[in-house]
């Protein structure tokens, strides 16, 4: 039978109503909460339909370097655009307000973070570049063919070639080799390439005196048997303290003494390694795995500054 509810019931009634929907209300809040904190700290994620992919590398020091050349990345639409991704992968010792700095100049890059902690002492000192190989390994399964940028490449807007053309060239020309670079140096490998290298490749002093050296900090690399055949021994070389980084290898070399291709003066670390394992793997046939391009200009910049 139908008892009209007396004023206090009815008070209680109403609170416990509201109670409960403020309990509700505040569940539903912070579930979202939850959901867009989790949506805020999961990094860009790159499209799975996208094929191709462009990998920078930057620590601390080369931070206004990196800057610089992220900018003229604009130049090119496909990244511009976002057509393609880039993927800058950061050291640790990069702050979140460089990380700040970066993404205001270059919107249009995805910053992620990469560590050596687990590798070995003499693989940690970013100055002997053993860890640039594996790094661009860490990300090559995501891609069919991915394009490593140094600091200190600069792009210039495409005449003869676009971007995709570039990439596309990975599956006619290059398909073979699975890799492509872009710029040629004015010395021989000889005078840049430790002796202690040797040991590690099977490539004559000849074959280095014959051949000029081509530019690491800019080439096409595909997920493909071929790539891998390459990638692998770069990243065996890295892990062996003889090789890569030898004892007493030293960047620094006298420009004058180069041109004569007479002795070893210097040596050019992950550079002449590649040069040495696409010698080994192809010989002196250049078409190969090299055909320039007018996209690139590479920059060494002396000082710097934004
Ligand atoms: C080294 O390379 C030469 C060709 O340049 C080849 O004939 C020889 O079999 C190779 N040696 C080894 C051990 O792979
Ligand atoms: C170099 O390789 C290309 C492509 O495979 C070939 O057409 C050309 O004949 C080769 N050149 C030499 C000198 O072997
Ligand atoms: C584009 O131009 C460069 C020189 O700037 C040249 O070496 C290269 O072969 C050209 N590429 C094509 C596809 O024509």
């Amino acid at each position: 039978m139908y008892q009209p509810l007396n004023e206090a019931s009815r008070k209680y009634l109403y609170f416990t109503n509201v109670r409960k929907n403020l309990f509700l209300m505040s569940i539903v809040t912070m579930i979202m909460l939850f959901v867009l904190s989790l949506l805020s700290k999961t990094p860009p994620s790159v499209p799975p339909s996208s094929k191709y992919g462009i990998i920078t590398l930057f620590s601390k020091n080369h931070l206004c370097e990196t800057i610089h050349s992220c900018q003229t990345y604009a130049t090119i639409p496909e990244i511009k655009n976002k057509i393609i991704p880039l993927i800058a992968l950061y050291a640790s010792d990069v702050s979140k307000k460089d990380l700040e700095t970066y993404h205001y100049h270059c919107p249009y890059v995805q910053l992620r973070p990469f560590t050596v902690s687990s590798y070995p002492e003499y693989f940690k000192d970013l100055k002997n570049y053993r860890f640039k190989f594996p790094t661009v390994a860490s990300v090559l399964p995501e891609f069919k063919t991915i394009m490593y940028v140094d600091a200190s490449i600069r792009f210039t807007a495409p005449k003869n070639e676009t971007l995709t053309d570039m990439f596309k060239s990975m599956e006619t020309q290059f398909a073979k080799t699975g890799f492509r670079l872009l710029g040629k140096s004015f010395h021989h490998n000889y005078p840049v390439t430790h002796p202690d290298m040797y040991a590690f490749f099977n490539v004559t002093e000849k074959q280095m005196k014959e051949t000029n050296q081509f530019h690491s900090g800019l080439y096409f690399l595909n997920n493909s048997p071929a790539g891998w055949k390459v990638m692998n021994k770069m990243i065996q070389c890295a892990l062996q303290p003889k090789c890569m980084a030898p004892k007493g290898a030293k960047a620094r070399c006298n420009y004058r003494l180069l041109k004569e291709n007479k002795h070893i003066l210097c040596h050019r670390f992950d550079q002449s390694a590649l040069n040495m394992r696409l010698i080994e793997l192809y010989g002196k046939n250049e078409t190969l795995y090299y055909r320039p391009s007018s996209i690139v200009n590479i920059v060494q910049m002396s000082k710097c500054s934004l």
